[in-house]
């Protein structure tokens, strides 16, 4: 390593460890020897902030409330009770900070819909980094757990993948995609992390967000959304307590894919179950337009409603609701620009 490597190593670790609390049990002379070193780094590396690895620290991590309620509005489409809820859940908890729990929230809903963009879209607003973070954790049971045999490694690995972490920045978020396809003992084995404990083996999770995607409850939101149609009713006013039964312990009892959720409810470890809402034809215009303007392509309405009109849309008899949402947009995109 050469000398200037390692300074900036120096220096990374001083900064991120928190200055002062790694201060604060040395003594005082040697603080301020840290201190003069640092002046000297500082002096002698005109362009040492370039160097700066991401950090546990109020520079690299704080959340920012206009950002998600702007992305939100102008991003996230259809989806006017997740979006109210995320709000006010993300700025409940990131405001507090003395949290008594992780935030634990349980993303509902069909396929395309925006529960994995909407995770994004927190983590945008919380880390600089977004979902590049060193702090921000995706699993997915297909890629990282794919084998049941194996659950007993994977259980383990899991449970030191979170602890390790943590103990690394406790403002660490943590997303679980296709909940309804891992293993029951698999969130088992995460459940004491999301609960009311000050501390695990000298570890506090109280600051970290948990966030579960599946397709739960999933077909039970769309048949309330098709009801409200089929009535005439205007999407928006559909609420929280028309889908809040859906995903009720009731519903879930029994059924194989639903046993994590019911675990998770009887505790009261998930604090806000979230509904997404199936997709009709002007949402996933409105997608299609959303992401000619991400590419800094000209918007072009025609497009975006070919687009949208080639997908396919259920039931059959009413094609009310795209299949797929807006997962497809992307790609489609391509094709016909
Ligand atoms: C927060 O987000 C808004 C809207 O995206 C942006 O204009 C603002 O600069 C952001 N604030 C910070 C501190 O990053
Ligand atoms: C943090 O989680 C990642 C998986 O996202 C894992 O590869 C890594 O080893 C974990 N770090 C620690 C210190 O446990």
């Amino acid at each position: 390593m050469t000398p200037r490597k390692r300074h900036v190593l120096l220096l990374w670790m001083l900064f991120c460890s928190g200055m002062t609390e790694a201060i604060e049990p040395i003594s005082t002379s040697i603080a301020v020897g840290m201190a003069a070193a640092l002046t000297g780094f500082l002096a002698s590396y005109q362009n040492i902030f370039y160097y700066f690895h991401e950090c546990c620290r109020p520079e690299w991590i704080s959340f920012n409330r206009t950002g998600l309620q702007a992305d939100l509005e102008r991003k996230m489409f259809g989806q006017h009770i997740a979006s109210r809820i995320i709000l006010k859940a993300v700025t409940g908890f990131m405001s507090n900070d003395n949290p008594k729990k992780p935030l634990v929230l349980s993303l509902h809903g069909w396929t395309g819909t925006g529960k994995n963009f909407v995770s994004e879209l927190i983590a945008n607003n919380i880390y600089k980094e977004g979902m590049d973070s060193s702090f921000v954790h995706v699993f997915t049971s297909e890629l990282h757990f794919p084998h049941a045999k194996q659950f007993d490694t994977y259980k383990s690995q899991l449970q030191q993948w979170i602890k390790g972490n943590v103990s690394n920045c406790g403002r660490s978020m943590f997303i679980f995609d296709e909940m309804d396809k891992m293993h029951p003992g698999l969130i088992d084995s995460i459940k004491p992390y999301l609960d009311y404990y000050d501390k695990l083996d000298g570890v506090s999770y109280r600051k970290a967000i948990f966030i579960f995607l599946s397709n739960a409850g999933g077909e039970n939101i769309v048949q309330t959304a098709l009801d409200f149609w089929k009535a005439g009713r205007g999407r928006e006013e559909i609420e929280l307590k028309d889908l809040e039964a859906l995903l009720s312990l009731s519903v879930f009892n029994n059924k194989q894919s639903g046993l994590w959720h019911t675990s998770l409810i009887d505790k009261n470890l998930v604090d806000f179950f979230v509904p997404f809402l199936p997709l009709e034809y002007g949402h996933v215009v409105q997608c299609a337009m959303a992401e000619m303007n991400a590419r800094e392509l000209p918007p072009n309405l025609k497009v975006a409603k070919q687009v949208a009109k080639d997908l396919v849309y259920f039931p059959k008899a009413e094609r009310v609701f795209s299949v797929k949402g807006c997962k497809t947009i992307e790609s489609k995109l391509n094709y016909y620009t």
